[in-house]
């Protein structure tokens, strides 16, 4: 499963790119307007440290205003991926755009029939978003195993791309159930890494070791 990272904090990219598993980055606009920087500006630094797709998101919602703010997002790299709503005009925009090649990460999905539609335009991610249906008392998770059996049923290629999770758990899910990316905040990619057993564990492979070279070094001095 590929990891993506979902923000548009600089830092934070390259903290998690630093750790070498990174596989992409997915922004929103509510993303980008936390940073306070020019769009743009803060895709072309992204795109210098990351080299695997960067979905971009238009904040347009008719097809030609939505293609017409794709353009200059797509010069901008090539691993940039055009982010657009799962609503009408977006389904015909990722059309547009999947017939000229673009590859588009359909976002805001939260029923399986959203993805489905997806697919038949030709995205090339889906972004089912598990922690807000939570939210509201539903099982996102569920919309995953969902959509996974849609694609497989009939062999869509889109990828799926469990999107706004919340913590390690939605992760351990999407594996299980064969999510295609799984996007987190930085947070969460620091929380799988960690386990108090392995703390624990190393602490006391460090002490054990240390003492028994301590004790060799006052008996054989040369061999330390
Ligand atoms: O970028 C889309 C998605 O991951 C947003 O997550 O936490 O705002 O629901 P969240």
């Amino acid at each position: 499963m590929d990891i993506y990272i979902d923000t548009a904090d600089l830092d934070e990219i390259k903290q998690a790119a630093a750790l070498g598993v990174l596989d992409g980055v997915t922004t929103n606009p509510s993303l980008v307007a936390r940073e306070g920087v020019d769009f743009h500006t803060r895709l072309r630094e992204i795109c210098q440290v990351v080299s695997g797709p960067v979905s971009a998101e238009v904040v347009a919602t008719d097809h030609d205003g939505m293609i017409a703010e794709a353009e200059p997002l797509i010069g901008i790299a090539d691993n940039i991926v055009i982010k657009l709503p799962c609503i009408e005009e977006g389904v015909r925009a990722c059309k547009t755009l999947s017939d000229r090649g673009v590859r588009v990460n359909m976002t805001l999905c939260f029923q399986p029939l959203q993805a489905l539609m997806a697919a038949k335009a030709g995205a090339f991610l889906i972004s089912p978003f598990v922690g807000r249906v939570d939210d509201v008392g539903g099982d996102g998770m569920e919309i995953i195993q969902q959509i996974r059996q849609i694609y497989d049923n009939y062999g869509y290629e889109t990828k799926i791309l469990t999107a706004s999770i919340r913590h390690p758990q939605h992760l351990v899910q999407a594996a299980l159930i064969g999510s295609d990316v799984a996007t987190c905040p930085l947070k969460v990619i620091q929380q799988v890494m960690k386990h108090p057993l392995t703390d624990v564990g190393l602490k006391k492979f460090l002490a054990d070791w240390h003492e028994a070279m301590a004790v060799l070094q006052k008996k054989e001095p040369a061999l330390t």
